[in-house]
């Protein structure tokens, strides 16, 4: 436990980013004032829009707090027209930048519908995702596979012009992630909901791809280490398939980096939407946590998206704060926050408009707070 109060660099970035993190410092003050609060927040500016004013995507102050800090908020980073001089998204230094530079290697994105929450899908299908039968995590790798950083452009506007994107599978990187999700599934007891069973799920195109083929190698013999959970694998073209229609086999999934951020995106819908998908970026020393959902431009300005995912990424910030420090105070935070989320939803007094209702942004916000509030002991 460290007697300092915790560093909590903020950043929020591009359009809906700084309106969704305003929600959430709201909620982090809310819980803070339940008792001492072993955390201070601090805001940073950067991202996409920043480069266009500025000429940098955030100054060396902030990204010097990022590495410093015991842990990181991002909103979103992105913005039209917004990239750097070689093509690169400007602000991805604050997403893409941090998960290499801090070797962040797990990308942690729970994926749970929660009782209250309504999902898009229509019919008779209605029934099929339920809070009963949604509850896994996906863990994807997310330092190396298709996002390392070895690609370039040959013979660039010639007839021969050639555009390369290297994927790279290392050991230490397959190791490491696959071992991870094992941890993660014994950690979870209840196990998949259709049967209990701890399950982990290697999610790859090993009938195709070399690297995919030493991905599973390497899930297989790190998992022999974990006779308690039950080896279980899927191409990623027939997961696709699986995860809408059978969701609760699923409880640990884990894939490259490039399948995991498409996976996940899908995922989301079983959870509600993207308003509802959070991440943690987690390496040794350091963790970024997000709302996965982007800067959405179209929305932005107008207080209407919804902040959960954002809440979500708090959630999981604290409980990492608390694991990694042995700070049974940030846990109950955590637990804090998650109980006055899940009543909220279930109340569905803060429904924005991608759950059919007309609450703002800040009114949701309003309402955690207030729920938060209300819970104190
Ligand atoms: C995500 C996002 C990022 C990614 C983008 C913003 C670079 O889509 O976190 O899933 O591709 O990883
Ligand atoms: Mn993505």
């Amino acid at each position: 436990m460290k007697d300092a109060a915790y560093d909590l660099a903020v950043f929020p970035g591009d359009g809906t980013g700084p309106e969704v993190v305003r929600e959430g410092l709201k909620v982090l003050a809310a819980l803070a004032e339940g008792g001492p609060a072993p955390w201070h927040a601090t805001e940073y500016p950067g991202g996409g829009q920043y480069y266009l004013l500025r000429g940098k995507e955030w100054e060396p102050e902030a990204e010097a707090a990022a590495h410093r800090a015991d842990a990181i908020l991002v909103g979103a980073v992105g913005w039209p027209g917004a990239f750097l001089p070689n093509g690169d998204l400007a602000g991805r230094s604050l997403v893409l930048g941090l998960r290499e530079q801090l070797d962040l290697f797990a990308n942690v994105r729970p994926c749970r519908l929660y009782p209250g929450v309504t999902h898009r899908i229509s019919g008779k299908y209605r029934d099929v995702w339920t809070p009963q039968n949604v509850d896994m995590t996906i863990v994807r790798e997310n330092t190396e596979g298709l996002y390392t950083p070895a690609r370039g452009r040959l013979t660039r506007g010639g007839e021969t012009e050639v555009a390369i994107d290297t994927r790279v599978i290392t050991r230490k990187g397959t190791e490491r992630i696959v071992r991870y999700a094992f941890d993660l599934a014994r950690s979870r007891p209840g196990g998949a909901p259709e049967d209990r069973v701890r399950r982990a799920t290697c999610v790859d195109k090993s009938n195709v791809l070399e690297g995919c083929r030493f991905f599973r190698e390497t899930f297989d013999r790190v998992g022999k280490e974990f006779p308690d959970i039950e080896r279980d694998y899927a191409y990623v073209d027939a997961f696709t398939q699986w995860l809408v229609r059978n969701p609760e086999h699923y409880s640990v999934v884990v894939a490259s980096n490039m399948m995991g951020d498409i996976i996940t995106d899908l995922a989301s819908v079983l959870q509600g939407g993207m308003g509802f998908a959070a991440g943690a970026n987690i390496g040794k020393d350091h963790a970024m946590f997000e709302p996965v959902h982007g800067s959405s431009p179209k929305h932005a300005g107008r207080n209407e998206v919804n902040p959960f995912a954002t809440f979500f990424a708090i959630e999981q910030m604290l409980r990492w704060v608390g694991q990694r420090h042995a700070d049974p105070r940030m846990t109950a935070q955590a637990d804090r926050l998650e109980s006055a989320v899940a009543r909220t939803l279930a109340d569905g007094t803060a429904k924005t408009y991608d759950q059919g209702g007309s609450v703002t942004t800040s009114a949701a916000g309003d309402r955690v707070a207030a729920v938060v509030r209300s819970e104190r002991r």
